[in-house]
């Protein structure tokens, strides 16, 4: 069994990071180059400060497409800090990339997966984490949660240690359906973790507990 289910937060937005932070349940980050992009900033300084707020995992994503050229990358951003993560993209070059990364001991994170065989060689070629897209995949008519658990059964039939990351969730189902199967991390958007701590009976129960106590005579 799995120690702890990680929450990772899917934004590049220092203001949401410090606020989820203070929650004391955020064990990471995960950023692409549209969510660094939406932040109008130089990404270099973002990144730096997400790594000072967060204690787990800041993921950074390479934008070369040939294999020299993410090393370049990667290697450039493993030395802003020593949580950095490399997202590397699931392509022939990208593994390339991967392979030697690990050799190198700069963790990776291979990123837009939709297919179980694309998981199973990047975690032959030594990746970290794997990041299946379940909400791109439920956009199209697919079951994007039927992948992560087939993703799950082959790392578990072969003692592999790349974590699964389920990525692109889209609500509070999303996460309940990777705890149940036992998945190691869901990166979510801030909408979604907010709505992890809501239930109207919380209120509507917390709202009569207080009125009860004021009838109280004290
Ligand atoms: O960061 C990777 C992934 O979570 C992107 O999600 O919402 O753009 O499909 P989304």
């Amino acid at each position: 069994m799995i120690a702890d289910m990680k929450f990772f937060l899917d934004t590049a937005n220092v203001k949401e990071i410090a606020q989820a932070h203070e929650m004391g349940v955020l064990d990471g980050v995960t950023t692409n180059p549209t969510l660094l992009s939406k932040e109008g900033r130089d990404p270099v300084q973002v990144l730096k400060e997400i790594c000072a707020i967060v204690d787990g995992p800041v993921n950074a994503e390479v934008i070369s497409t040939d294999c020299e050229g993410m090393l370049r990358e990667a290697r450039r951003w493993a030395e802003l800090d020593e949580k950095i993560v490399v997202k590397i993209p699931m392509t022939r070059e990208g593994m390339k990339a991967v392979r030697k990364l690990s050799e190198e001991d700069i963790p990776t994170n291979v990123t837009l997966v939709f297919s179980p065989t694309q998981a199973l060689i990047a975690a032959k070629a030594g990746a970290d984490y794997v990041s299946p897209f379940v909400g791109r995949l439920d956009d199209r008519s697919e079951d994007g949660m039927d992948l992560v658990s087939k993703i799950i059964q082959i790392f578990d039939n072969y003692g592999f240690e790349t974590e699964v990351i389920v990525a692109s969730i889209r609500h509070p189902m999303h996460v309940v359906e990777a705890a149940l199967m036992g998945a190691d991390i869901a990166t979510m958007p801030y909408a979604v973790f907010e709505k992890l701590f809501e239930h109207p009976l919380t209120d509507l129960g917390l709202q009569q507990f207080l009125a009860d106590w004021g009838k109280l005579k004290r």
